[in-house]
């Protein structure tokens, strides 16, 4: 445990992520969750357990870290809070709530944007006994794992990205897009390597779901290369499994990190997590 700016902190991992502890977040001052931003911003992951927050309190709180992002699908807000998207697996009154088992691969938020979210926050409604965890990978410590010869050669890569692909071929709520969704979400490229603008740390930025090619290397040869980078970085060494309970809330930086969610006996149990963005900036 350690001491920065009067917060207790631990990290989640040698060297990555911090469990943040004695912040009650809805009557913590703004220069108290200002620390707490500031502590997101060094660790590249933050849980706070315990928490009791409204609708209110989430807007609150994110907007300490920037503008909230639209969500790309509208049917999952919660009412009259269009920034919070609902995840979950409960039906009312014969209708889903939220998506199910919408972040299960491993992939980074909004990959398919010209300036995808810079961070996500997921808080606990309602969690099963077991399974549901969420898993967080270290881009950087991956990268700074990697031989300068295998730096060297992945550096210059770009990656093309498609929405339209990802919604077509994803194991779980496949769908064709609408004109209107695929007009919104056309096709971009980002660097397969990113640089942090805080600080420029470098992080291996891979995704599956979106990518569809690397430029330069069409075809299988490409792809199978994304595969062996995102294994070696989803390797134990570089992954803190998140073991959820009501109340947590945990936020990723995504543009030095991948995550997943896992699965759930969801014949057994309701899991529902109020799930907010922030807005980004393009990646170089
Ligand atoms: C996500 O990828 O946004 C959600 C992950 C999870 O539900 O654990």
């Amino acid at each position: 445990m350690t001491l920065a700016d009067d917060l207790a902190i631990q990290d989640l991992k040698p060297g990555f992520g911090a469990l943040i502890q004695g912040v009650d977040l809805p009557t913590a001052s703004d220069a108290r969750i200002d620390s707490v931003v500031a502590a997101f911003h060094r660790h590249g992951a933050i849980v706070l357990r315990d928490q009791t927050m409204t609708p209110d309190d989430l807007m609150r709180f994110i907007g300490r870290f920037g503008d909230p992002e639209d969500h790309t699908q509208t049917r999952f807000t919660l009412p009259g809070y269009p920034k919070i998207f609902i995840l979950s697996n409960r039906v009312v009154d014969g209708k889903p709530i939220g998506a199910h088992n919408d972040g299960v691969g491993w992939h980074t938020d909004y990959s398919y944007k010209p300036q995808p979210v810079m961070l996500t926050m997921l808080y606990a409604v309602e969690v099963p006994d077991e399974g549901s965890d969420t898993l967080l990978a270290d881009g950087c410590a991956a990268w700074n794992a990697l031989s300068p010869e295998k730096q060297d050669e992945l550096l210059p890569l770009r990656l093309h990205h498609s929405y339209k692909h990802f919604m077509a071929t994803r194991e779980f709520g496949a769908q064709i897009l609408s004109p209107e969704l695929e007009a919104a979400n056309p096709d971009v490229e980002h660097p397969l390597i990113r640089t942090h603008p805080a600080d420029g740390r470098k992080a291996l930025w891979p995704s599956t779901g979106t990518v569809t090619e690397v430029i330069g290397k069409p075809g299988p040869e490409g792809l199978a290369l994304i595969d062996e980078l995102v294994e070696f970085m989803t390797g134990d060494d570089f992954v803190y499994r998140h073991k959820w309970a009501k109340g947590d809330l945990l936020m990723w930086d995504n543009r030095c990190t991948l995550h997943t969610g896992t699965l759930y006996d969801d014949t057994k149990y309701f899991r529902t997590m109020h799930r907010l963005w922030v807005k980004g900036d393009k990646p170089y």
